[in-house]
C-alpha cells in the first residue's frame, strides 16, 4: 500500500514530536518538516535527517549555518498528500489559502479558531465523522485530557454534565520569557474558561463549565474534574473503565507515592520515554469520589504530548487510512508505546 505522504509545517512543541511518531507509522511517509530560523531545533532536525523546508528568500541563512535547505515551504506543500499545521496559534489560517491552492489536506492544532477547519478532532469522540475530511483542528492539550475522560465515560455509562478547575502550566519548558516566577493568574478572571467551550466544538450536547488559573510550572497542567453521570456508579466500576481505556494511565498515590507532576515526569524520565513525555492522561485511581451519579477526581495532562497520538489518527482519519477508529487508536498507541508504564 502507498503511504500517505505527510509535511509538517512548524518544527516547535508540537511539530518535532509529530514528525518523530510520523516516522514510526509503516502507512504515512515524513515529506519533511519547515523553519523559519535557523536555530538549535533547525540543526536538531537536520542531525535526524529530515528534509528541511524553509519561507522563501531565506535559504541563505541557513545554508551559511551549514543547515542544508531542500526547498521552499510552499515546495513542500507541493510534495504533500497532507500537512500538519503546528504554527503557532493563529498563523495557521494564515496558511491555509496555500494547502487549499495545491489541494493539500491540513490537520491544524487547538491554538487556531476552530472555524479553521470542516471539524475539531479527538480519537476516542469523533474519528467516524473526521474520516475523509479535507481539515481537521486536534484540540488544545485541556481540551484533548478533558475530552479523553468524557468519551470513555460516556460510551460505558453515558455524561450529562462535566465542571472542571484547571492549574495550567505557565510555559513550555524550553519558553525562557514566559511567566508568572511567583503568582497565580485568574485565567480568565471571568467565568467560564474557553476550555469548556472548546470541548463542545466536539460534544455540543454537553453541558460543561470550566474555570482555570495559571500556576508557575512548565510540567503539567492538573484538572479538578467533576462530572454527572446518566446513572449511579461506583469507585471500582469507574476504575474498571478507566484501566481498559487507552490513552489513560491509573496512578495510585498510595501505593506509589506520586502525588505530583514533578513525580510524574521523573517516572517518564526514568522509563527513558522519548523527551520525558507522557502522551497519556494521567488519573489519580485513589482521588476517584463518587456520590450517587456523580464523580471527582484529579488527572494530569502533559501538554507538550498529549495531542500527539490525536494528531497521528487525525491524518489517518483525514487520508481515508483506517476506517475503524480503534484501528487507528491501537495501530497508533503500539507504534508510540503507549500505556507501558510500570
Ligand atoms: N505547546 C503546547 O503545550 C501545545 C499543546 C497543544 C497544542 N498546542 C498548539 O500547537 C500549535 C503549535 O504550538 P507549539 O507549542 O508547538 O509552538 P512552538 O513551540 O512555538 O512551535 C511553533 C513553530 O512554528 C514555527 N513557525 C513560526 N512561524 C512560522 C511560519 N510563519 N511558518 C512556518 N513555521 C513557523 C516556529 O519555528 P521557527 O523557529 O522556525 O520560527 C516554531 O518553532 C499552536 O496552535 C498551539 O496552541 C500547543
Amino acid at each position: 500500500m502507498p503511504r500517505v505522504r505527510v509535511a509538517v509545517n512548524g518544527y516547535g512543541t508540537i511539530g518535532k514530536r509529530v514528525a518523530d511518531a510520523i516516522t514510526l507509522q509503516d502507512d504515512m511517509l515524513l515529506v519533511g518538516v519547515s523553519k523559519t530560523r535557523p536555530n538549535y531545533e533547525a540543526l536538531a532536525a537536520a542531525g535526524k535527517g529530515y528534509k528541511l523546508y524553509v519561507p522563501e528568500g531565506r535559504e541563505e541563512e541557513f545554508e551559511q549555518k551549514g543547515i542544508r535547505v531542500s526547498g521552499t515551504i510552499e515546495e513542500m506543500i507541493s510534495k504533500s498528500d497532507i500537512v500538519v499545521d503546528a504554527t503557532p496559534g493563529g498563523v495557521g489560517a494564515k496558511y491555509k489559502p496555500l494547502y487549499v491552492k495545491h489541494g493539500v489536506k491540513a490537520v491544524f492544532q487547538g491554538g487556531e479558531k476552530p472555524s479553521v477547519a470542516e471539524a475539531s478532532f479527538n480519537s476516542l469522540c469523533n474519528y467516524a465523522e473526521a474520516l475523509g475530511k479535507s481539515s481537521l483542528r486536534v484540540v488544545s492539550c485541556n481540551t484533548t485530557g478533558l475530552l479523553r475522560l468524557i468519551c470513555v465515560l460516556n460510551r460505558e455509562i453515558g455524561v450529562r454534565s462535566v465542571r472542571a478547575v484547571i492549574a495550567r502550566r505557565a510555559a513550555d519548558p524550553k519558553e525562557v520569557g514566559k511567566g508568572p516566577v511567583n503568582a497565580i493568574i485568574l485565567n480568565p478572571p471571568s467565568l467560564p474558561s474557553h476550555h469548556g467551550v472548546d470541548v463542545k466544538t466536539v460534544l455540543p450536547w454537553l453541558d460543561i463549565a470550566t474555570a482555570a488559573v495559571v500556576v508557575p510550572t512548565t510540567l503539567m497542567h492538573v484538572h479538578t474534574v467533576i462530572a454527572r453521570l446518566k446513572r449511579n456508579t461506583g469507585v471500582s466500576e469507574i476504575i474498571g473503565i478507566l484501566e481498559q481505556a487507552p490513552r489513560i494511565i491509573l496512578v495510585d498515590s498510595g501505593k506509589t507515592g506520586v502525588r505530583s507532576t514533578a513525580e510524574l515526569a521523573e517516572i517518564a524520565r526514568d522509563q527513558g520515554r522519548p523527551r520525558g513525555d507522557i502522551p497519556e492522561l494521567i488519573v489519580w485511581a485513589d482521588s476517584i469520589r463518587v456520590d450517587g451519579d456523580e464523580v471527582m477526581l484529579f488527572q494530569a495532562v502533559h501538554q507538550e504530548s498529549i495531542v500527539i497520538p490525536e494528531n497521528i489518527d487525525a491524518i489517518r482519519a483525514a487520508a481515508s487510512l483506517a476506517s475503524d477508529p480503534w484501528e487507528s487508536i491501537s495501530k497508533t498507541d503500539s507504534t508510540l508505546g503507549l500505556k507501558r508504564w510500570w
